[in-house]
């Protein structure tokens, strides 16, 4: 599961570098059709290449329709390459492959959460309610909190370039965002919240990939030390609990009269939680776990001549229809440009991953070992020219060129998904926060275009990638240079702003 991840506007919404991951992840792979054996310990000592690097260029590329696995310290990591596979994941029955369970063995959950929010994943059903039905009503606030949020943020100084953190400021615009949604106000915009959420998300992911180089009988222990996710729960329990406490109050007494009840996804959680008399730190857990898959980083344009185009797109569209979806929805170069950098960075080289629960044989014959964990080779086939032309260039606009023909308009969109393009997976499990995300990106860049100029600090050369194990992990010191426009029009609901085109 992941975040908003690498994705920004202008010619390349840049995913950020760092340092390359060294040698704690070293590796070793065998390729098809054996999959079963259990790990050799050996093995791990074996070849010292990084996972990026063997997905990159060694044996994802070499094995387009195959599988093939990678040792990690403590299982062995099946990758699975190719639509066909792809196919396989998405339509085997959950008692073989499970989602859930994937996720939770790969983000070593039981070492921060309690058993219950495990045994009793009705979150799971929250969010999926909450994304996937009802995701019109929280665009409002959304698109509300984006405007305060970027002008809280982003520090004008006038007529004069200021160089800004991307990551840092994309991550604290989108937990703004995010929390809006999840919990409101005034409790979204309260800072020492927010870093908590924030704090959350990173501690859960850095805690799981130090845990997943322990030997299982040693991350009972170390992870106290490890994961500081557990602290981030527990310092947020106080901001939580008057509320909670007030909304149960007013449940009790109001019941169905409570008109005004409120619609986010922590009431949405209470209406469950309640009956069955749960604590807040099970409600915190549960509500940590959504800032977990919502919050990430973005990034920014270094090419004007694009920058400008998606600008005089953001202008029309908003023109029209004002802030609304349907204005957001019809932003296509802005949503191309979003969907090639999630294909061409990406935030991770597989995705779909699912733990296997019965032995299962694939349709080449692999075998997949109960017990293993298998993933989809996303990289590589993100990269696949077979698949999709030019596919090792970056090239903003060509989902908006794909879908100005005709009949295709509704495919290659940032939140459709196909065997061939899994950022955010396939099929009944596929990332339920998609649009959600596609519509917030759309909301902070397009007001971003329109409020800024914008350029990259430094060279102005964009920063490379780093591959921190599976995970693509955008580079610390990326930097952006915000100029505030002139030349302002306004522009639909309600904002005191807007800045238009020139
Ligand atoms: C660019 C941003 C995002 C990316 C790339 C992304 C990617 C993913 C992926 C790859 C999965 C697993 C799919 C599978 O196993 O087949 C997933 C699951 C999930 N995502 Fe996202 N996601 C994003 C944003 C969000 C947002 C904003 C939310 C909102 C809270 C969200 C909520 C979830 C949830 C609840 C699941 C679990 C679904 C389940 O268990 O069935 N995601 N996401």
């Amino acid at each position: 599961m992941h975040t908003y991840g690498q994705l920004a506007a202008g010619d390349s919404l840049i995913s950020y570098a760092g340092r390359r991951w060294a040698a704690m992840d070293s590796h070793t792979y065998t390729l098809n059709p054996y999959c079963g054996r259990v790990v050799p310990p050996r093995s791990v000592l074996h070849r010292r290449l990084p996972h990026a690097w063997r997905l990159q260029r060694g044996a994802g590329r070499g094995y387009p329709e195959s599988a093939f696995k990678i040792a990690t310290f403590d299982r062995w990591l099946i990758v699975v390459s190719g639509r066909r596979m792809v196919q396989e994941l998405r339509k085997r029955p959950v008692d073989e492959l499970s989602g859930p369970l994937g996720f939770q063995e790969n983000f070593q959950i039981k070492y921060v959460l309690e058993p219950a929010v495990l045994s009793d994943r009705y979150h799971g059903e929250v969010a999926k309610e909450k994304l996937l039905k009802k995701v019109s009503t929280l665009l409002p606030n959304i698109i509300d909190e984006v405007f305060v949020a970027v002008d809280d943020n982003v520090p004008i100084g006038g007529g004069e370039w200021n160089s800004v953190h991307i990551t840092s400021l994309m991550s604290k615009i989108l937990a703004r965002a995010s929390n809006r949604a999840f919990v409101g106000l005034p409790l979204g915009r309260n800072e020492e919240f927010l870093k908590l959420a924030v704090g959350f998300a990173m501690h859960f992911a850095k805690g799981a990939g130090v845990l997943r180089l322990v030997p299982n009988f040693m991350k009972s222990f170390l992870a106290p030390f490890v994961s500081n996710g557990k602290d981030d729960i527990s310092r947020a329990v106080p901001y939580l609990r008057p509320i909670i406490e007030e909304r149960t109050r007013a449940a009790a007494k109001l019941g169905e009269a409570w008109s005004d009840k409120p619609n986010d996804f922590l009431q949405s959680l209470l209406d469950r939680a309640i009956p069955k008399g749960e604590s807040v730190s099970l409600v915190t857990q549960r509500l940590f776990m959504f800032n977990f898959a919502a919050i990430g980083t973005s990034s920014s344009a270094k090419n004007p001549g694009l920058a400008a185009s998606l600008r005089e797109e953001a202008h029309t569209c908003i023109s029209a229809n004002g802030w609304t979806g349907a204005a957001l929805g019809s932003m296509w170069k802005l949503d191309s440009v979003l969907r090639e950098t999630l294909r061409y960075y990406g935030v991770g080289l597989v995705s779909m991953t699912r733990k296997v629960l019965k032995d299962v044989t694939l349709h080449d014959g692999t075998r997949l070992p109960a017990g293993t964990l298998v993933s989809a080779n996303a990289y590589s086939m993100h990269h696949d020219g077979a698949l999709l032309e030019d596919a090792g260039k970056f090239d903003p606009l060509r989902y908006a060129r794909m879908r100005s023909v005709e009949g295709q308009g509704l495919k290659h969109q940032f939140a459709v998904t196909s065997p061939d393009y899994i950022p955010f997976g396939h099929g009944p499990r596929a990332c339920p926060g998609r649009f959600l995300a596609s519509y917030t990106l759309k909301a902070v860049l397009a007001y971003i275009l329109l409020r800024y100029d914008l350029k990259l600090a430094g060279d102005g050369a964009r920063p490379q990638s780093a591959y921190v194990s599976l995970a693509v992990v955008p580079a610390r010191d990326g930097r952006v240079l915000f100029k505030k426009r002139e030349v302002l029009v306004r522009l639909g609901m309600g904002s005191e702003l807007s800045d238009g085109v020139e």
